[in-house]
């Protein structure tokens, strides 16, 4: 394995503060609320790392304050933990945060967020670490190191709540998945876990859907799918195929006998409504449809099916034949589409069945929210399950049924 090491001093511009005080070979951080440090916002390979912040030992440290790592330019939080001044002055003046990089990552950062009651200098940030090894991210034959620690039930978090099915839905699940991928360290080991990174490494650059709503979907096959009546995986909006690929891959390990069906045009976007999607017909046009159907069969996914044409026209026959569907991925980006991907799939749904909603909380989607609003929660009276990182809903079940 290559190793990789970046130091970035006080004065390389990369590293940012929104309310330090810049000094010579040093950032100061006041005793106020803000962001005492950000960036450099660099590039790093999929591998294991380790993020530093050594403090100056001239300046007294005291109090705690966050410390993270994300990618994306602040959009997708790697790994944090607080950190202590006792903790910065037993380590030699300096504070430490593992991660890890499932894949390339962009824009990638350290951050210190602190409350007011934080103060100490900064005198550099370290990044280093090992690589993982090369690979296509699209070869089948590629298999992850067999002492990488698959995810299990000790990771998620205890959330302060009832084990108890309220209103239609688990929020201890919910919260366990949400609060482990939000807050704790959760979505770090999940990118260490090898059936994680195989579905993600057979995903590839096929997917546009974030790592951590992966990381969810993850959770949601190995751990809460098992506990459900039998049913199929169904996904509205497949474009190129990564997030259909990535859970036929999971499904192939966990979920026995599981089909995962996608569906689209695999040619753009239909018409879509002037009065509320910022999406246009047409997008998401560049999908070579022959050829994902190639790789998915160079890549032995007996289990996953793609199914052209508008849902409209295709889904009901589909699941007509199909039979039950334990969990559905809608990603379609507008309205109409979302609205007909959740009435359709409902008489199909097994109770306590998941709807996994991508798209409502993303910028230029608010048509998906609409119908979430309207349909689930106004027509339905439906309550989520989960908010982050995406909605999730599940359908009524027997609160006789063992969980
Ligand atoms: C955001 S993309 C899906 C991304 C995909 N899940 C991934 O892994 O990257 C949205 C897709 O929804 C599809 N879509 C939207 N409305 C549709 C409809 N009524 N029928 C079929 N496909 C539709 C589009 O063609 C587009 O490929």
């Amino acid at each position: 394995m290559s190793e990789i090491s970046y130091r970035f001093s006080p004065d390389d511009l990369r590293l940012k503060t929104a309310i330090g005080l810049r000094e010579a070979e040093l950032i100061r951080i006041p005793r106020e609320t803000g962001t005492a440090l950000y960036g450099p916002y660099i590039e790093l390979p999929a591998g294991e790392y380790e993020a530093v912040i050594r403090f100056d030992p001239r300046i007294p440290c005291r109090g705690r304050a966050l410390m993270d790592v994300c990618a994306g330019w602040g959009t997708e939080q790697i790994a944090s933990r607080w950190i202590t001044a006792d903790e910065i002055l037993a380590g030699a003046m300096s504070a430490r945060l593992e991660f890890c990089c499932a894949h390339l990552s962009a824009g990638l950062e350290v951050r210190l967020l602190v409350h007011g009651r934080f103060s100490g200098g900064i005198a550099s940030v370290e990044i280093r670490g090992k690589l993982a090894k090369l690979q296509s991210s699209e070869d089948s034959s590629a298999e992850v190191k067999p002492e990488s620690p698959s995810v299990t039930f000790a990771d998620f978090p205890e959330p302060g709540v009832e084990n108890t099915v309220r209103k239609g839905r688990n929020l201890y699940q919910g919260y366990q998945r949400g609060i482990g991928l939000g807050f704790s360290g959760l979505g770090a080991r999940i990118a260490l876990d090898p059936d994680f990174r195989r579905a993600r490494a057979l995903a590839g650059s096929r997917t546009i859907v974030g790592d951590a709503n992966l990381a969810n979907i993850f959770l949601l096959i190995k751990f809460f799918l098992p506990r459900l009546p039998f049913g199929h995986i169904v996904e509205f909006g497949s474009y190129k195929g990564g997030s259909a690929i990535f859970m036929a891959s999971l499904a192939d390990k966990f979920l026995p006998g599981v089909q995962v069906i996608g569906f689209d045009t695999f040619a753009g976007m239909p018409a879509t409504d002037r009065a509320v999607d910022a999406h246009q017909s047409g997008g998401f046009a560049d999908v070579d449809l022959p050829e994902l159907l190639q790789y998915v069969d160079k890549i032995n996914l007996r289990n996953l099916s793609l199914v052209k044409g508008c849902f409209e026209e295709t889904a009901a026959a589909t699941l007509g034949q199909q039979g039950s569907v334990a969990l559905c991925h809608i990603d379609c980006d507008i309205r109409s589409a979302v609205d007909y991907a959740y009435d359709a799939t409902r008489p199909h749904m097994v109770p306590g069945g998941y709807w996994v909603f991508d798209d409502p909380f993303v910028a230029d989607c608010v048509g998906a929210a609409e119908a979430v609003e309207d349909l689930l929660i106004r027509r339905d009276g439906l309550n989520s399950e989960q908010l982050y990182p995406h909605y999730v809903f599940r359908e009524s079940f027997d609160k006789t049924w063992q969980w």
